[in-house]
């Protein structure tokens, strides 16, 4: 029997890979709604990601695998994403007689002018938005490119751990599908999201829902892990953990973590200054962090006081069903470490 309200997806899962972890994140839809059935966060050696990049498949597939165990099984096809930063978009106006084969044929000619790859290095993929206003017998076509080898490493580290990579998609699209189920997001507005991981700064900027604005710094929760590792000794796997756990020793927050606020206050407000000068030029009406380094306690709030923006802490599953396997609690303070995983889950119900 078909049931309308049962679980459409099962056996998918959007697979987030960090530079300090993986996160898998399973949704399903029950009728107009979400639930978060499982997630899991497993932390990676800082030899497997560098720089954005998949530099050891067989950790990265390791660390997947041991995921899908704490999922407890049964997810079958992954959603990945490329860094925005290993992608170039483009807006292209081409004629309307061009379809099917003939399209792509010429979305490659047009293609060739701009990548600075030989083609046959490059994953190409498009989409046809609709007619441009001014000459309707134009196209206006979305081109996304990536090295193909960048794609191919992501596809390879999923593929290894028994899983079916379905879906390639790019972060700043992931991220987009998230903001309706944040609180207080408006769909009209101009919003900032900042994503502070370990080692990237991303800020994208939204209209409409739809990104307008992308910028990455190399700034994250390393330094912090860093700095405790040299004056204390401790481990950095050790450390993330137990900032995660919030169970680090009271003095190292009072002399470490609770300072390092500022430092990522002033790399954030950095970023918004970045794209103030770049020409959009309204004020922001709501700002959102997001990535682990947003959960310092605090971190919002003095952000709100410096950048005169409402600002919160992104969590996409304060609205939606949570699976009653799940300890609602810790997937609370989990939660803006998962809003890419989040955003790529997302995917499975617009096939
Ligand atoms: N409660 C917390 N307080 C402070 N820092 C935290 C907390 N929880 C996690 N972190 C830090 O967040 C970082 C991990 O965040 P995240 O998982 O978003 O990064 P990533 O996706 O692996 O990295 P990147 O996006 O830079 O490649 C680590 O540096 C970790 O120490
Ligand atoms: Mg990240």
């Amino acid at each position: 029997m078909v049931s309308l309200f049962g679980n459409k997806t099962a056996g998918w899962v959007g697979v987030d890979i960090g530079s300090s972890s993986v996160k898998l994140v399973s949704l399903s839809q029950h009728g107009q709604s979400y639930q978060v059935d499982t997630y899991a966060i497993v932390a990676l050696p800082p030899t497997a990601v560098v720089d954005g990049s998949v530099e050891n498949q067989s950790e990265v597939s390791e660390a997947i695998e041991r995921g899908l165990k704490i999922c407890g099984g049964k997810l079958k096809n992954a959603i990945v994403a490329v860094p925005s930063s290993a992608v170039i978009t483009k807006r292209l106006e081409i004629s309307n007689v061009f379809t099917g084969l003939e399209l792509e044929e010429q979305v490659k000619i047009e293609a060739d002018q701009f990548i600075p790859y030989a083609l046959d290095e490059v994953a190409l993929d498009f989409e046809v938005i609709g007619p441009v206003e001014k000459a309707p017998s134009l196209n206006e076509i979305l081109l996304v490119a990536c090295r193909r080898d960048d794609v191919a490493r992501r596809e390879e580290s999923v593929n290894g751990a028994e899983l079916k990579c379905d879906i390639v998609d790019v972060d700043t699209f992931s991220t987009e599908r998230v903001l309706p189920l944040l609180e207080e997001f408006d769909p009209e507005a101009l919003v900032g999201l900042v994503d502070i991981g370990a080692a990237t700064l991303t800020l994208n900027v939204f209209r409409n829902g739809k990104v307008v604005y992308n910028r990455e710094q190399a700034f994250g929760g390393n330094e912090l892990t860093n700095a405790i590792h040299q004056q204390y000794g401790m481990e950095a796997t050790e450390v993330e953990k137990q900032l995660r756990n919030g169970e680090l020793d009271a003095e190292i927050m009072e002399m470490l973590v609770l300072p390092f606020r500022q430092s990522v206050i002033q790399q954030a407000s950095r970023a918004l200054q970045f794209f103030y000068s770049s020409g959009i030029q309204s004020q922001l009406n709501e700002l959102y962090l997001a990535g682990g380094t947003a959960s310092i306690e605090g971190l919002a709030d003095m952000m709100q006081e410096e950048i005169g923006v409402p600002t919160h802490v992104a969590n996409p599953f304060k609205n939606i069903r949570i699976g009653s396997r799940l300890n609602q609690e810790r997937l609370m303070k989990d939660a803006p470490m998962l809003v890419k995983a989040c955003g790529l889950a997302l995917r499975s119900f617009d096939r």
